[in-house]
């Protein structure tokens, strides 16, 4: 099967193509390089996919490229491209998400609808920021979104511009809302990252408020299985399907397990609470269950342990 993934050179992204690589599609991918963080991190994300059989990298912005030529006898479609992280998507900077998430996701559909007779599905990253300070928890897909973060306005712009382009053109989507991903490759700018490094380089970890925020992470490896189950599902276009990690787990738990697998006390320094962030999410995943056959599976300690030695083993 010959599939696109788009933001390919990103955290998840990459991740997902070798997966269909070594699953046996032909990948086409595409990503503009964007400089949110260093252009040398995502080449190495790359790194196994180069000369591999199978995978063809593109270079270039999907606000601006030939979409026609890209999408020739695609039959998948996997929209990762954006512009990610919660915190920078105040002020001037929000044009970078409007542009990724938003327009860049227009033209894509466009083209899809246009110059994409053979395919079978498209599959958006859509994200938990939709949901804001949710109405409850396990959040479910038909509760209100109400996002708090300019980032979440431009994920749900994106997911409804997704549904509308199904329900109007018979576009075979789904969205799938992503908690907050963990894992190697995961980007500098996030929790994980952030306090594997600080924590390696015995530098105070930056901790956002009490601490006490809790999330549902979800391993990168889980994220990637539920995409390839979406590829076949039989669903309605325009369903949308939350991919919760399946334990509430704060801040301050984190710190716990990094001290045990870091093996030595950490030093933390607790700043202001950031805006736009959320002080919990959670996901109800009855219909991931149900859609995709599909569970979340790596467990918090095994995972955080795999990303530190991922780090550990990058940095030496
Ligand atoms: P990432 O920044 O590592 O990857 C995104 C990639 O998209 C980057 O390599 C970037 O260069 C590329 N890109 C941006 N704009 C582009 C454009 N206009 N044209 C082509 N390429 C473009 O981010 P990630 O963490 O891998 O996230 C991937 C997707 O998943 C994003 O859409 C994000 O909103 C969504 N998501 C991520 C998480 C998470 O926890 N990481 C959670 C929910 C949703
Ligand atoms: C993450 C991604 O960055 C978003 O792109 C994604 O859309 C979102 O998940 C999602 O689930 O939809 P976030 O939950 O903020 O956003 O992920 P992290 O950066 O890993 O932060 C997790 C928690 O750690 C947050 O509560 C944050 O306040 C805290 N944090 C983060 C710190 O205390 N210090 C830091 O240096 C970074």
């Amino acid at each position: 099967m010959k599939v696109l993934v788009t933001g390919v050179a990103g955290f998840i992204g990459s991740t997902l193509a070798e997966r269909l690589v070594s699953d046996g599609h032909q990948v086409v991918g595409i990503d503009s390089f964007s400089d949110y963080y260093d252009r040398r991190i995502k080449e190495s994300n790359l790194a196994r996919l180069t000369d591999v059989n199978g995978f063809t990298l593109l270079e270039g912005d999907l606000n601006t490229a030939d979409l026609r030529t890209v999408l020739d006898r695609v039959e998948v479609v996997y929209h990762h491209a954006g512009q990610p992280g919660v915190r920078k998507s105040w002020g001037a900077d929000f044009t970078d998400y409007t542009d990724a998430n938003i327009s860049a996701t227009q033209r894509l559909l466009e083209a899809v609808r246009n110059s994409a007779p053979s395919l079978t599905r498209f599959v958006y990253a859509s994200s938990s920021s939709v949901y804001g300070n949710a109405e409850r928890y396990p959040t479910s897909e038909s509760d209100r979104p109400q996002p708090r973060s300019p980032y979440g306005v431009t994920k749900l712009a994106g997911e409804h511009l997704v549904n509308l382009y199904a329900a109007n053109f018979g576009i075979p989507a789904i969205s799938l809302r992503y908690f907050t991903v963990y894992g190697p490759r995961q980007r500098p700018d996030m929790a994980f990252n952030r306090f594997i490094e600080w924590a390696r380089h015995d530098r105070p970890l930056p901790v956002y408020g009490d601490g006490t925020q809790i999330r549902e992470f979800t391993y990168v490896d889980d994220i990637v299985e539920a995409n390839v189950r979406a590829c076949d599902a039989d669903v309605e276009p325009g369903t949308v399907v939350n991919l919760s990690g399946g334990t509430a787990t704060s801040v301050n738990d984190v710190l716990d397990l990094l001290e045990k697998i870091h093996g030595e006390p950490l030093r933390v320094h607790r700043g202001e609470p950031a805006l736009g962030d959320v002080f919990r999410t959670g996901g109800c995943t009855e219909r991931a269950k149900t859609l995709l056959g599909w569970e979340p599976r790596m467990g918090i300690e095994e995972g955080l342990a795999r990303e530190y030695d991922w780090l550990a083993a990058r940095d030496g």
